[in-house]
């Protein structure tokens, strides 16, 4: 079976990491490969599950180099583990267009509300839950989508609306979307997109 190898991309966390990790062990990510994690600081947490789960890790620390030294690296990693797709899983750097464009429908990324509500520069993690209380929506949700240029702008593959509860702080809503929609979509997505690729590349041979 072909295997499309798989790089995650984090800076916290790593719950939504750990979904993939577990859809993987569960036989749910066939077309995939989880390869690598790699993070843009040292102290990600997201690291110690991809290393516990047997994957590489590296870190990149993005404070102390500019964006094209980072990107550099970045790429240089993505090419010494044979990457063809990118997963981005509550990364906070936003990639420049010149890398992406190396990558185009390649890299995927996990936002927590219903784009385009909520999303674009600025809204990342608890941010966004907040600003969905703070308008007073009733339902929100999680957004899987493709990475272009512009932030949360890119075609979306999937999405999953969640109810808002009349008690909700921005934490308890975080919580519920993560249950209830990114940690079924992510690994859900990350399969479509990897299908794809392997049929894409079985029709070229
Ligand atoms: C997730 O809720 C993810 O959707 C969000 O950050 C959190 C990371 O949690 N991403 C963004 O807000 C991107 N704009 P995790 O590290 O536990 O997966």
């Amino acid at each position: 079976m072909l295997k499309r190898r798989i790089a995650v991309l984090v800076s916290g966390g790593g719950t939504n990491l750990q979904a993939l990790i577990d859809r993987q062990q569960a036989g749910d990510i066939p077309h995939g490969q989880l390869t690598v994690v790699i993070a843009d600081n040292p102290q990600a947490y997201a690291l110690q599950r991809g290393e516990k789960a047997g994957l590489a890790v590296a870190a990149i620390p993005r404070r102390q180099m500019s964006q094209e030294q980072f990107e550099g690296e970045l790429q240089a990693t993505l090419e010494k583990y044979d990457i063809e797709v990118i997963v981005l899983a509550g990364f906070l750097c936003i990639l420049s267009a010149n890398f992406l464009r190396k990558w185009q429908e390649r890299v995927i990324n996990i936002h927590p509300s219903l784009i385009p509500s909520f999303c674009g520069k600025g809204f990342y993690g608890l941010r966004v839950h907040q600003a969905a209380l703070d308008y007073g929506v009733k339902v929100t949700g999680a957004t899987v989508h493709f990475v272009n240029e512009i932030p949360d702008g890119g075609k979306i593959i999937l999405q999953k609306a969640v109810a808002v509860l009349p008690d909700d702080t921005p934490e308890t809503l975080q919580r519920r979307v993560m249950e209830e929609a990114e940690w079924q979509l992510l690994p859900q997505a990350v399969e479509m997109v990897c299908a794809k690729l392997c049929e894409e590349q079985a029709d070229r041979e």
